[in-house]
């Protein structure tokens, strides 16, 4: 069985390559390298024993898709590959509904020319918008409230759209919460560019001396401790989701979204507190006011996917601290600690 997987060298991608290698799944990986780098790819290599074809393109250029499915028999995708950052998507719109819709259809279009007609499909909670109550099940109407969630939003009508057109389209949309951690060898993890936007990577960096303090954004949410609330997820939770999504689309038609979390949520003073027990660092903090748009409280209902994917999170949050840890302490520096190896292209 040959999976094209889009965005394979990112952060969930990496780790869901991983998860496939180690399941007997032959990987195909498409990405262009704007958001991750070559080194991750060895080292996939290098934990799986394993090797696979990449092809260093952008899903924009319809002439290397066609190429990719000419080249190799691809039975189904996993469609991680867009741009992810809310704040840069309020500046630059039309980059990301370029990006993130138009590589989708061209996608799309390229699998329906192969008779390609399974994927299984990154969304985000974030398509939730400001949630009606919580916890958020995949009925809680959506709304999302900036460019990057319209896309999410909008590919996954797109996908709805094709199914009504031809009915053996069979899609899993798969609406994560907040993933963080990384693989259990301190190999692979996230390696954001420049500041990290998202708590945990924000975390890690001021306990390795490369950020000195971290700002909470704000303390008067309607919560246990006024500080936001989320439902943090293992990353490698999150990537044997997308095998078991895999399976479910491979097995049946339609279209399906789903919930990955865990379906309990923890404020950021609690992930702080987490992560100096585990790290045995201070993680020195100061409050200020709330950030534009985000939301005080957002966890899963999760039992949609445990019912149909039979799929639950087990990884608790002192496991997520301690493999990021790992990963963080083990590479201050991300995938530049090393000398680059340039990945090898079949
Ligand atoms: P990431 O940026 O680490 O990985 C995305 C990968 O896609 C990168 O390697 C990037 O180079 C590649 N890419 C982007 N545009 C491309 C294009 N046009 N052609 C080819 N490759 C392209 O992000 P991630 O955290 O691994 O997220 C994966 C997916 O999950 C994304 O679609 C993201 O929106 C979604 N998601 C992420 C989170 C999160 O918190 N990390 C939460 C919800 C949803
Ligand atoms: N926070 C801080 N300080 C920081 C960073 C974050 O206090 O430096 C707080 C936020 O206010 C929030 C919590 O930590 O209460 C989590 O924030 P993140 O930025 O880590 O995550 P979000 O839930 O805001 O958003 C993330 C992704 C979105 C995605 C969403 C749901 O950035 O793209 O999870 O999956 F849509």
């Amino acid at each position: 069985m040959k999976i094209l997987i889009t965005g394979g060298a990112g952060y969930i991608g990496s780790h869901a390559c991983v998860e496939l290698l180690n399941a007997g799944y032959e990987i195909v990986i498409v990405d262009n390298l704007s958001n991750s780098k070559p080194e991750v790819l060895n080292r996939v290599r290098q934990l799986t024993g394993k090797d696979f074809k990449f092809y260093p393109a952008n899903l924009l250029d319809i002439t290397t898709l066609d190429a990719i499915f000419s080249e190799n028999q691809i039975d189904a995708v996993i469609h991680f590959a867009g741009l992810k950052s809310v704040g840069e998507s309020v500046t630059l719109p039309l980059w990301y509904y370029n990006n993130n819709i138009t590589g989708t259809l061209r996608l799309c279009e390229v699998m329906k020319k192969y008779g390609v007609k399974k994927i299984v499909f990154s969304s985000s909670a974030t398509v939730y918008g400001i949630p009606e109550s919580v916890p958020i099940s995949e009925e809680c109407s959506l709304g999302a409230t900036n460019p990057y969630g319209r896309t999410k939003q909008m590919i996954e009508e797109i996908f709805r759209d094709l199914n009504v057109s031809d009915p053996e389209w069979s899609v899993a949309l798969l609406r994560y919460f907040n993933p963080i951690g990384a693989h259990n060898s301190g190999r692979i993890g996230e390696d954001p560019n420049g500041i990290p936007n998202n708590l945990l990577p924000y975390i890690s960096q001021v306990a390795v001396g490369k950020q000195n303090e971290l700002k909470v954004f704000g303390n008067d949410y309607p919560t246990k401790d006024g500080t936001g609330v989320r439902d943090y997820l293992h990353v490698v939770d999150l990537a044997i989701g997308h095998i078991r999504a895999l399976e479910k689309v491979l097995r049946s038609t339609g279209v399906e979204a789903y919930n990955l979390g865990t379906g309990i949520g923890y404020s950021v003073l609690e992930m702080i507190d987490a992560f100096e027990k585990v790290s045995g660092r201070k993680i020195p903090y100061r409050i200020i006011e709330r950030r534009p748009g985000d939301i005080g409280i957002c966890y899963a209902n999760p039992l949609k996917a445990k019912n149909e994917l039979d799929w639950a999170a087990v990884k608790g949050i002192e496991e997520m601290c301690e493999d990021l840890w790992r990963w963080q302490s083990n590479n201050p520096n991300g995938y530049d600690t090393e000398v680059l190896v340039s990945a090898k292209i079949l």
